[in-house]
């Protein structure tokens, strides 16, 4: 049976692909409508996925609408916002096909156990926010999933590190990674207290209570502060998050007893934070698109309540590989810098070789190289991809190097004075390591380190700036076309 998880009609849209147990095909809406973080499913989409594996015979939606639609109207959004009618929304895209709706958060938590490699585990899901659900943590095993801890809106941890990014002028529910980057550059102790203090209640007992509703941010909160001062807020904002994931991390090994950590949520992607989990847990597995878009996933294994073995999150749109690696080694020998866009799309926010823009990591001016043909933010880091059995070598890794294949935890260096384009301000970088496999990535580094004795390249998403990632051969030559640097398909 054809069955399709759809996550969609909130932000950042995805399609997933099962003919029974077996996963066929996830992407971002995104990719092929060429709107960042797009909403909606997009006709380009329906049509690949229906041409290359058929109609849905039934659909699995990633949440319950009416649940959702009871709160946006509590939340006084209900007038304003998008009709959850989903029979109605699929018609618009011309599928017709029986749907089962699960709720927000266990599809999060389905789509991180029945991906990991665990018998049992604590699942812990943090995000901004499910229908009411922000952060609920799950005893999971041979019987599935039971909830054993849930913490309602208004109070949630994803709410208001979202309301933290809007304060320091960034884009809420999409720039959390900048605010995340923002941190090393300021002071935590400076504005640690004051941050706690204003925003949280400790006497509730639970683990997260808010003073106030964040829904709509908190532009208001400490007007005395200003603009040169978001470094700092950004920095004690961060820290103040670590406290708190460490006090849920705690609870849930408490009250499962499970040394094995399924960490999910959008929250799953603070990279800085996440190393803490090794502290509490023996195993951490975080699926490798652990927001919502990854609940289209989710919600399908919520149904089957069946472990798939994960084979990577190469699961998108395919451009079949044309270029020799001998040939890309060589330009990068020559230039520096190059595209590579080719096999299938990854799934999740990260580009792990096949839509990504390499460069040399050696030498003090490939990083300002990059960030111009990026156009980002000149204090933003980029990361570095490793052949897995030396990346012990560079870096001091939390849990073992094959924990580090979809760059979710940041590392220390070792070595941050030979590969400063690869090392944030604060000696960390968010590495990804290949084992060893007949992915292109992984010849492509074999040969480098083979030409140059370095065993790693810097590695960031392949995408023309405020754009999604490269998808199809004609988006990676639009690429080439708008920033002059070569992209190899
Ligand atoms: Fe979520």
């Amino acid at each position: 049976m054809i069955t399709w998880g759809i996550s969609a009609n909130s932000h950042d849209a995805a399609l997933a692909v099962f003919k029974d147990n077996e996963l066929l095909f996830a992407s971002h809406s995104e990719r092929f409508s060429g709107i960042k973080n797009d909403p909606d499913l997009d006709n380009q989409l329906i049509t690949y996925a229906k041409r290359n594996w058929g109609e849905p015979q039934q659909v699995v939606w990633y949440e319950k609408p009416w649940a959702k639609t009871l709160r946006q109207f509590r939340a006084g959004q209900g007038l304003n916002h998008r009709s959850n009618n989903i029979k109605n929304y699929l018609a618009r895209y011309n599928v017709d096909a029986p749907i089962i709706t699960k709720w927000h958060h266990e599809s999060h938590a389905a789509a991180g156990f029945y991906t990991s490699s665990f018998d049992e585990a604590a699942v812990v899901v943090i995000d901004a926010i499910g229908e009411f659900e922000t952060l609920t943590i799950w005893q999971a095993n041979a019987a599935g999933l039971k909830q054993v801890y849930s913490q309602r809106y208004p109070h949630s941890l994803g709410l208001w590190y979202s309301a933290m990014t809007q304060r320091c002028f960034l884009k809420p529910n999409e720039e959390e990674y900048i605010l995340m980057g923002m941190a090393a550059y300021g002071d935590p102790n400076r504005l640690y207290y004051r941050i706690m203090d204003d925003f949280f209640d400790y006497r509730s007992g639970r683990l997260i209570t808010l003073k106030k509703n964040l829904h709509r941010g908190c532009q208001d909160w400490a007007p005395d502060l200003v603009v040169n001062d978001i470094f700092d807020i950004a920095a004690a904002t961060q820290a103040v998050y670590e406290w708190h994931f460490e006090s849920v991390l705690r609870h849930a090994l408490k009250i499962t007893g499970s040394k094995n950590l399924v960490l999910m949520g959008g929250c799953a992607l603070n990279c800085s934070a996440n190393p803490l989990a090794f502290k509490h847990f023996d195993r951490v597995w975080i699926m490798p698109n652990p927001g919502d878009a990854g609940s289209s996933i989710g919600a399908v294994l919520a149904e089957t309540k069946t472990h798939i073995g994960w084979q990577g999150c190469d699961l998108g749109y395919e451009i079949p590989p044309a270029t020799s690696v001998d040939q890309i080694v060589d330009h990068l020998l020559d230039k520096k810098i190059c595209g590579l866009a080719q096999g299938r799309a990854e799934f999740g926010p990260r580009a792990l070789g096949n839509r990504s823009l390499l460069a040399d990591p050696r030498g003090h001016e490939i990083k300002d190289r990059v960030n111009d043909i990026k156009q980002r933010q000149k204090f933003r880091p980029f990361a570095p991809v490793i052949l897995e059995e030396l990346a012990d070598d560079y870096f001091d890794l939390a849990g073992t190097s094959s924990d580090h294949r979809y760059m979710q935890f940041i590392s220390r260096s070792r070595h941050p004075d030979l590969f400063p384009a690869v090392i944030h301000r604060d000696g960390t970088s968010r590495v990804q390591t290949v084992p060893k496999n007949d992915s292109i990535i992984r010849q492509l580094l074999e040969s480098w380190y083979s030409a140059t004795g370095c065993p790693m390249l810097l590695n960031t998403s392949l995408n023309i700036k405020g754009r999604p990632m490269v998808n199809s051969k004609y988006d990676a030559l639009a690429f080439e076309a708008r920033y002059g640097v070569q992209v190899y398909t």
